[in-house]
């Protein structure tokens, strides 16, 4: 039986995911958000693109849950957009009550169902499906890792002129301006990164890693990235539909981990048939431990104001 996931959010991030998962013949989609006409529109178009890209993967859209029972994994992508000069915070308040709904709602229907959260700002939104779904921490998980070292990823071997594929490591911490990327622990084919860049040249592409997602929306002028936040979010249902136990930076919720109690922080998680299998704890320096506690600081204020 194929899988199927449900993807809240027919917009850019959203309808990008669903074409992705289809292409990759990973699942059924149900794309669902409140415009009326949008969902099913995209979703039969997409369904129409089968015969000429091979897939036999169903898409529909809906504009209520009913449709999206027993979905393995749901894709958390509606919520109101940064604009240029807006913080991912500023959509606090406004993103909450979205995500409070939707989940709500998803996970009545799908209660064996792993969550990933996109919506901004995302840690903060993570924690609040959590509460809302009751569900167990290991199935409810944030994207921004993944696109956060993407993007950290690029910017490396384009400075070094090598593959993408041969760039490895991760970034911690919140999905925002204090994330940390971690040079310590980035390789080249093996090579320790900090032997092949000087410092400076590191420190310019940590800061263009940190704005990333508003380098994006600066250009854009209207709306976000979704190009590689859906390409992130595809891997991670990858290593959860195959059972990989593939590591990649996630938001996870910390019991402890990291020194961080009660909150959801990004770090490298196993993820498998279980969705968050282990979070990997790894030895930081101070000076890097000092950074995840600063971004864990950003995440612990906007999760304080809404009360989850
Ligand atoms: C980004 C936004 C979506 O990083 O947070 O592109």
């Amino acid at each position: 039986m194929r899988k199927k996931v449900t993807v809240i959010g027919s917009g850019n991030v959203g309808a990008t995911v669903a074409q992705r998962l289809v292409d990759k013949s990973l699942a059924d989609v149900v794309l669902v958000d409140i415009l009326e006409g949008v969902p099913q529109g995209k979703g039969l178009d997409l369904l129409e693109a089968g015969p000429i890209e091979g897939y036999d993967a169903r898409v529909i859209g809906a504009n209520d849950y009913a449709s999206t029972a027993n979905s393995d994994v749901v894709v958390m992508t509606a919520g109101f957009p940064r604009q240029p000069g807006m913080s991912r915070d500023d959509l606090l308040k406004a993103n909450y009550d979205v995500v409070k709904s939707a989940i709500a709602q998803a996970a009545k229907h799908s209660p064996e169902a792993i969550l990933i959260i996109v919506t901004n700002p995302l840690d903060a939104m993570s924690q609040t499906a959590l509460r809302v779904s009751g569900f167990p921490k290991n199935r409810v998980l944030g994207m921004a890792g993944v696109l956060d070292t993407a993007r950290y990823r690029t910017f490396v071997a384009e400075a070094l002129n090598v593959s993408v594929q041969n760039v490895q490591g991760f970034v911690l911490g919140g999905h925002g301006d204090t994330m940390v990327p971690v040079p310590r622990y980035t390789t080249v084919a093996g090579i320790p990164l900090t032997e092949l860049l000087p410092k400076d040249q590191l420190e310019a592409i940590i800061t263009r890693t940190r704005n990333g997602g508003a380098e994006i929306v600066s250009l854009l002028k209207k709306g976000s990235a979704y190009y590689a936040p859906s390409a992130a979010v595809i891997e991670m249902i990858d290593a959860i539909f195959h059972d990989r136990r593939k590591i990649m930076p996630c938001a996870a919720y910390l019991e402890g981990e990291y020194g961080i109690n009660g909150l959801f922080v990004g770090v490298p998680v196993k993820l498998g048939a279980n969705g968050i299998e282990q979070i990997v704890e790894i030895k930081l320096t101070s000076e890097e431990q000092s950074a995840l506690a600063k971004s864990a600081e950003a995440v612990k204020q906007l999760v304080s104001v809404l009360g989850v």
